[in-house]
């Protein structure tokens, strides 16, 4: 897969500091970029989705400098965590610094903000200055994972940077440090209890909200509808597994489970099952199949936690 040359990341820089939209790739799934500082840009990444404006954005930088520009105060246990996973999938929300616009923090007091370690993401940054990178996807479906998902979902009136396919496949992990303890808000490949021994804290008890009947969430974008095909989706369980599939009835399998049927998408591990995950859901789609059903992650394995978030939100679709 070739990547963007120089020329094409100037022209998205460009794009954005007129206030336009550009999708890029990260390792985690693509992103919407518009200029963290031009409000109007900022407001219009929301329409472009059909975003809920009380849902925050996540303003992305290429350098560490670039944190004072946005949050006001930084904890220690927030340096560390800094210092040990960026760039990469993780998201701290911070103390925001006042001229940041109200759009993109939906009027908290704090911002979100992430390092993502993908070399096309890092230049178009560097270029054009801090972005807030929604996934590029029409709100309430899955994210998009490669290029095409983009120009599927936002069409061709969106640049899209095409980095191929993203190497973890599911959102970053968003922590919040601020309360003397670790809370996840959004389960990520990045687990809770390494970032908490990182962080040298406790841990919250009950942070991560995977079910949407629990009320308040933490990260007010885990209360609407997120991540779900037209499919309808659903558990794939041991022995209630049927063995033979209907014809219109995708499973993804990670185990050697005995299932059979002309959707049968056996993946190698956990990994994998994150990487095609969303892909897989857009595929379910484009084959016309009713039903998608998903085995439960084995406990432990890498990413459980994040793929039964996602896939419980899935099957819940809110
Ligand atoms: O991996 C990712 O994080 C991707 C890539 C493109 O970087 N971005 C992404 O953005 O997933 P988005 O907008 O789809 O999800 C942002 C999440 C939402 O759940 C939102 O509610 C939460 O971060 N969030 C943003 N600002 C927040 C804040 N100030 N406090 C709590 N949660 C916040
Ligand atoms: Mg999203």
């Amino acid at each position: 897969m070739s990547q963007p040359d120089e020329a094409q990341i100037q022209r998205a820089a460009q794009r954005l500091r007129q206030g336009g939209l550009v999708a890029f790739p990260t390792e985690t799934v693509y992103g919407l970029g518009a200029l963290a500082t031009d409000a109007q840009a900022v407001a219009s990444v929301f329409t472009c989705k059909g975003r809920p404006s009380d849902n925050p954005l996540i303003v992305h930088i290429s350098a560490r400098r670039e944190v004072a520009q946005v949050a006001r105060h930084v904890p220690a246990a927030a340096q560390a965590l800094m210092d040990a996973f960026w760039p990469g999938p993780l998201t701290l929300v911070l103390p925001r610094q006042p001229h940041i616009p109200d759009g993109v923090t939906a009027g908290l007091d704090t911002v979100a903000l992430r390092m993502p370690d993908h070399p096309v993401a890092l230049r178009l940054i560097a270029a054009a200055g801090p972005l807030v990178a929604p996934s590029a996807n029409r709100s309430g479906g899955p994210s998009p994972t490669t290029a095409q998902h983009v120009r599927d979902d936002l069409g061709a009136a969106v640049m899209v940077l095409d980095g191929g396919p993203c190497r973890i496949g599911l959102e970053s992990t968003v922590v919040d440090v601020s309360q003397g303890e670790l809370r996840v808000l959004r389960p990520g490949h990045l687990t809770a209890a390494e970032l908490a021994q990182v962080a040298g804290l406790p841990l919250a008890a009950g942070a991560a909200r995977a079910h949407p009947s629990q009320s308040a969430p933490a990260s007010p974008g885990m209360k609407y509808r997120h991540y779900a095909p037209q499919a309808t989706v659903d558990w794939l369980r041991g022995s209630a597994a049927p063995a033979q599939l209907p014809p219109d009835t995708m499973a993804l399998v990670v185990t050697d489970i005995d299932v059979r049927g002309a959707n049968v998408v056996r993946l190698k591990d956990t990994r994998e099952l994150a990487q095609q995950l969303y892909g897989r859901f857009r595929e379910a789609d484009e084959l016309g199949l009713r039903r998608v059903l998903v085995e439960e992650p084995p406990q432990g394995e890498p990413l459980a936690e994040a793929l039964r978030n996602r896939i419980q939100k899935a099957i819940t679709r809110r």
